[in-house]
């Protein structure tokens, strides 16, 4: 099997975070090895930026949808301009959406209310969904079940439940975005999981800017560091490097519905 190229399933290039070198890094990326990148948004404005980015870059793909943490500006009207920009070419998910219940001050009602109607929104144009959680496990798993989630598929990105909620999620048949956290001294509990999980159900992100993996903890995030993240993966598991980047490209693809020739070829 020919090598492949790491799949970054999860980054933010549109963040002010990467103004001074956005196009360079961008640029930079396929040549060291990360083809395709899907940008995520996070709000209308991020949604909008992340169409500006794939114009821009033949291997970026996107994900639209609005973050819990933003879901305040949404409207009906709001929401039909989410669905005509999900029809775009290469938009490959809706996400990021969820709930994240980390603040005191948040509207739970209002949360679920949108992240609901983003399921739905998925669910009309056959997407998958990427899923923000965080603080909210029991919330999120009743919504989706709810909203039977498991028809729709997806994942859960920058998992950091524990053990027995991710074999909630597995058994939803959703995949799980494993990305810097895992390389942290405080990361055991992702250790966990990505021990328990069958590789065919993890894919590699970022979260870039966010979340960079030791030795660059606290450091603004980018794709390049992808690979240790790859090596502990591959240290857990008792597998090549290499196998961990191909068999999560492959889940990537098979996922998000991305030709493998094509997001190979989009590079040159
Ligand atoms: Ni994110």
């Amino acid at each position: 099997m020919r090598n492949k190229m790491i799949f970054e399933t999860h980054a933010h290039y549109d963040d002010e975070m990467f103004d001074k070198d956005r196009d360079e890094l961008i640029a930079s990326l396929p040549g060291q090895g990360i083809c395709p990148v899907i940008n995520i948004g996070a709000s209308l404005s991020s949604c909008e930026r992340t169409l500006e980015l794939m114009q821009r870059y033949p291997f970026f793909y996107g994900a639209i949808g609005v973050h819990p943490s933003d879901v305040d500006e949404l409207d009906e009207e709001k929401l039909a301009r989410l669905e005509t920009w999900c029809q775009k070419k290469r938009v490959v998910a809706v996400g990021e959406i969820g709930l994240d219940y980390h603040y005191e001050d948040t509207d739970k009602p209002c949360q679920k209310k949108w992240f609901a109607a983003q399921m739905e929104l998925a669910r009309r144009l056959s997407l998958p969904i990427v899923v923000h959680s965080r603080d909210a496990a029991k919330d999120t798993l009743d919504l989706m079940k709810e909203h039977r989630a498991q028809e729709i598929g997806g994942v859960v990105h920058c998992f950091s439940y524990s053990l027995p909620i991710a074999r909630e999620f597995y058994d939803m048949g959703f995949y799980f975005g494993i990305g810097g956290v895992l390389t942290f001294s405080n990361g055991k509990k992702l250790r966990e999981v990505v021990d328990y999980l069958p590789m065919d159900r993890i894919l590699l992100e970022t979260d870039s800017p966010y979340l960079a993996p030791v030795p660059h903890r606290g450091e603004r995030n980018c794709s390049l560091y992808l690979p240790l993240v790859v090596e502990e993966i591959a240290r857990i598991k008792g597998l090549t490097t290499q196998s961990v980047v191909d068999i999560t490209y492959e889940n990537a693809c098979r996922l998000f519905n991305v030709d493998p020739c094509c997001a190979a070829g989009a590079a040159k």
